[in-house]
């Protein structure tokens, strides 16, 4: 070995052959967190494998964007590859950018604003459906309505509540495997006979199934539709072939996984804040009851809801619903002052990024209001929850759009009221969600009761 390579220091507690295994197991949350006393960039083993944690918004931003070169999307992106081969989210090089430059104009600002009627027209009876004081659970519900807004806007496709059930159980366990794959890499795990790869293989086809449905509407009514699926299946490559059939499938179920649960866990723990938080909940009904209902549903609609805007901003500080990121290094590379070898592995947590006292003020308090526009604002790149450089979220401001304007549509009609139950903590799944949150939403009635005015 190169005696001027500087490698990453490793992490303290490392145990001989299982290396950080037991904490990761026990609590990966806490442990990622407590990794950030230990540097910038900290070295980690799982067994055999030597991960590389990258902690400060400094070479964050350096992996991200100038030297994004060097990095493909690593671990956790190639086991979600059981949503489709080569989607835009696990797309490497060329491709990627070809995608992206494909399917970009879909979700352009102004683009993003002709979709705020079918969000709302998607929403409103999912919301006026739910029963009165009865016990919900509510992340299901936002998972349900945040799936039915990307298949409504982006697919012209509105699932009955049973077909949009299945599909979002297909979709949990497909996202639950590729989790358990990425943190317990044993070659060959998914090819074993064993009923929970029975069920993963199942889960593939149920989604395949529904989103082939999509696909063979489009085609018999091709002049019905101007959305992101007919742009798929219009366009052509450099040599003038269309898409294949297995592109385009993979494409639109990317697009569902990746633009649904996200959204949700935002939104389920924005609620939980909010019944935890009378005042906060007081400005917000105060907001909604004068901006929500004031004329037609505009984009002016959502630069009046400032304050719920921030709620959301506050939510995905907290609970960056994207905990984990990964990359691999695809040649070797300098960070920080350390040498990476070519197919290092590495992660990232936007969330606990988030939570470090070094980079924000009273750094667990739920405070909607730092991100008034008076107050100092945290350092540059220390609020990434959707990433950053060539692979940020190509979604961010459709979720932006809908998060602000379903917490406002949601808290316009009911109040959500915490069911008494075991506390609620975060879970770190592919994305982080509360463990259980069970609510029962009570009406409430707007001072000025106009609904029909949107
Ligand atoms: C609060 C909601 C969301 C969060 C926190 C979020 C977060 C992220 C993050 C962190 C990435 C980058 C991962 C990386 O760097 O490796 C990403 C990528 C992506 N997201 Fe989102 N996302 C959200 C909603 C959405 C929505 C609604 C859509 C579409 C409807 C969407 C579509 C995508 C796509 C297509 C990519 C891949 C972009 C690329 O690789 O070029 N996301 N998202």
């Amino acid at each position: 070995m190169n005696e001027d390579l500087h490698l990453p220091p490793h992490a303290p507690r490392r145990v001989p052959l299982i290396g950080h295994a037991i904490p990761l197991m026990r609590d990966r949350l806490a442990f990622l967190q407590g990794l950030r006393a230990h540097g910038p960039i900290v070295r980690i083993t799982i067994g055999p494998k030597r991960v590389t944690v990258v902690n400060s918004p400094e070479l964050l931003q350096q992996m991200l964007t100038s030297k994004a070169g060097h990095f493909t999307k690593g671990l956790l992106f190639e086991k979600l590859k059981l949503f489709g081969e080569d989607a835009l989210p696990i797309a490497e090089g060329d491709r990627h950018m070809r995608r992206r430059r494909l399917m970009q104009p879909a979700f352009h600002r102004q683009q993003i604003d002709q979709y705020l009627r079918t969000m709302h027209s998607t929403v409103d009876p999912m919301i006026a459906a739910w029963p009165s004081s009865a016990p919900l659970d509510l992340k299901t519900e936002m998972q349900l309505m945040t799936q039915n807004v990307v298949m409504a806007a982006l697919f012209s496709t509105t699932p009955d509540r049973a077909t949009a059930h299945t599909i979002l159980e297909s979709v949990d366990t497909l996202f639950a495997a590729a989790l358990r794959h990425a943190l317990l890499p044993i070659p060959l795990l998914d090819r074993l006979p064993t009923r929970r790869n029975r069920q993963v293989r199942h889960a593939s086809r149920q989604v395949r199934a529904a989103v082939g449905e999509i696909i063979t509407d489009h085609l018999a009514r091709p002049d019905a539709y101007h959305d992101i699926v007919s742009l798929l299946l219009s366009v052509r490559e450099q040599d003038g072939t269309p898409l294949t059939d297995e592109d385009i499938l993979s494409e639109i179920t990317g697009l569902l996984a990746a633009g649904s649960e996200t959204t949700a866990v935002t939104l389920t723990w924005l609620f939980h804040e909010l019944s935890r938080n009378p005042d906060l909940e007081r400005r917000i009904h105060k907001e909604v009851d004068t901006s929500l209902t004031a004329g037609p549903l505009t984009a002016q609609t959502l630069t009046r809801l400032a304050f719920t805007r921030r709620l959301v901003n506050e939510s995905l500080r907290l609970y960056s619903p994207a905990w984990l990121v990964t990359r691999q290094t695809c040649q070797p590379v300098r960070l920080g002052g350390v040498d990476l070898p070519a197919g290092e592995d590495i992660v990232w947590s936007p969330y606990t990024l988030h939570r470090d006292p070094s980079l924000y003020p009273d750094a667990l308090r739920f405070d909607p209001d730092r991100w008034l526009p008076e107050r100092p604002q945290p350092p540059k790149g220390s609020f990434i929850p959707f990433g950053a450089g060539k692979r940020q979220c190509m979604g961010n401001e459709f979720a932006l759009a809908e998060a602000t304007l379903i917490t406002a549509m949601v808290a316009s009609r009911w109040r959500l009221r915490p069911v008494p139950g075991p506390a609620v903590r975060p879970v770190g799944a592919i994305t982080l969600h509360p463990s259980a949150l069970r609510m029962s939403a009570e009406p409430r009635q707007p001072i000025h009761d106009d609904r029909k005015a949107i």
